[in-house]
């Protein structure tokens, strides 16, 4: 009863008598255990409200969010808003009753795809959408091999972390599991055009499939984020991932485009991130930014993959699909549109990065810039030469950029790579605050360096 009422009184207490930071700290940390309670910052931040590329914490100061995918359409868009409040006020059910929304954002979602890909299964995380990419594959194929990037991250589900390098403990791989190189050209083999490219794929496909067959597997699927976000942000020419794919197929394993990170027009080339590589997969996974916050997910595939695992069993998910999650993800995709936001993404993510490329001229800790679009990837070293990557600089240039108040991540295996994937809304006059930002903090920090 006394839980009840202290409840009911905190729910009811004005916005303006938030907790304080140490409060909320401390509170968390009791209630939400070790695996939840790590926050991003050292100094927290206490965000309360977000706009356009913008968030504000709990003081009112306006933060730049140069980190986060999700807000693909902006944060709090009003259109992605307006819908799933009025779709709530309305009806939400499960896809077990006929209902408009579920078919209109199934048949978008086709329309965007190769023409093979002709059936949509919705999800609620991206997690799930790969969990079930992967059972599809394994039961299409009836193989038990996987082949992934040696830093992919594809979920939190015990199948999905099994597709998951970046989250292995040290010497502990799943036995069904093989790795392949990331299309590094910084610290890997060049892969200037091409054939190149070609030719190196060929050589790390076949190292992967070989790894399969000594242990007696063949692959039943190879799952791949077509910008390599995880494994330190590549992008590669086309005919990578094509040589790649073509040889995973001829062996009789499925193609998973994971675009859970780097779809929804992030690229500036496509919708899609794999539509740039004339490649068509077997499945594709999308999450994320599908609805702009609200939790949606889904499988793409071809109708006799889907089939075949129909005849076998059923699938049902509760609030897969359901009618508020759907009108969410058929807002972002107006958004996306009428917003041209794809090619702003190009637009701006090539305005950005030249900005970032200047910088290396005046920062030798800059080692390589890269990227697609808005996804951007600032590889930070401690010697040009050597091209040791820098994981303590990176760490300190994401704090004094958030004190600053610029928000960016940092990624790849080494952790030195900064990740800059604001929302798609960005302007030119944001992407100039981000250069100038870093441009600031390298400064103050690369003298301390090298003493
Ligand atoms: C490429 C990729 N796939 C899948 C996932 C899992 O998505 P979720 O955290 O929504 O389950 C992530 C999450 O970071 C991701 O980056």
């Amino acid at each position: 009863l006394l839980r009840v009422a202290s409840l009911g009184s905190r729910a009811s207490s004005p916005v303006n008598s938030r907790p304080s930071v140490e409060d909320l700290l401390s509170r968390r940390k009791r209630v939400l255990g070790p695996a939840l309670a790590p926050l991003t910052y050292e100094r927290p931040l206490y965000l309360v409200r977000g706009r356009g590329s913008q968030m504000f914490d709990e003081d009112g100061a306006a933060y730049l969010d140069a980190y986060n995918n999700v807000p693909v359409v902006g944060h709090c868009n009003p259109h992605v808003s307006d819908a799933i409040a009025d779709q709530s006020r309305t009806l939400n059910t499960n896809t077990r009753y006929l209902h408009e929304s579920v078919v209109e954002l199934a048949e978008q979602l086709i329309s965007t795809m190769p023409e093979q890909l002709d059936t949509v299964m919705f999800f609620n995380s991206g997690s799930e959408a790969n969990d079930i990419a992967w059972r599809l594959a394994s039961s299409y194929t009836g193989a038990e091999g996987a082949i992934v990037t040696d830093f992919a991250y594809h979920g939190v589900t015990t199948a999905t972390i099994a597709l998951s390098p970046e989250e292995w403990p040290r010497d502990e791989q799943p036995n069904h599991v093989a790795t392949i190189a990331p299309p590094d050209s910084y610290r890997g083999p060049r892969l200037e055009d091409e054939s190149m490219a070609r030719d190196v794929a060929a050589a790390n496909i076949d190292d992967a499939l070989g790894t399969l067959r000594g242990r007696g597997m063949r692959p039943a699927a190879f799952f791949a984020d077509s910008l390599f976000t995880s494994d330190g942000i590549f992008h590669p020419p086309a005919s990578y991932l094509q040589e790649v794919v073509g040889r995973v197929q001829a062996a009789g394993g499925l193609f998973v485009a994971d675009e859970v990170q780097s779809g929804y027009g992030r690229s500036g080339t496509g919708l899609w991130s794999f539509a740039a590589l004339d490649v068509t997969p077997d499945l594709v996974t999308l999450g994320k930014p599908m609805g702009n916050g609200h939790p949606v997910a889904a499988v793409i595939t071809r109708a006799h993959i889907a089939e075949h695992f129909a005849s076998r069993t059923e699938l049902f998910s509760t609030f897969g699909g359901n009618p508020v999650a759907c009108r969410a993800a058929l807002a972002v995709l107006e958004v996306i549109e009428e917003e041209r936001l794809q090619q702003h993404a190009q637009d701006v993510g090539g305005y950005l990065r030249s900005g970032l490329e200047r910088l290396k001229e005046r920062h030798e800790s800059i080692g390589d810039v890269r990227g697609a679009g808005l996804l951007i990837g600032v590889d930070l070293v401690r010697d040009r030469n050597t091209r040791e990557p820098d994981p303590d600089l990176a760490r300190a240039v994401m704090s004094a950029m958030r004190e600053r108040r610029v928000l960016v991540g940092s990624t790849g295996p080494h952790d030195n790579v900064l990740k800059i994937r604001p929302p798609l809304v960005l302007t030119l006059s944001e992407a100039d605050v981000i250069v100038d930002t870093l441009d600031a903090c390298l400064s103050a920090l690369e003298p301390s360096q090298g003493q």
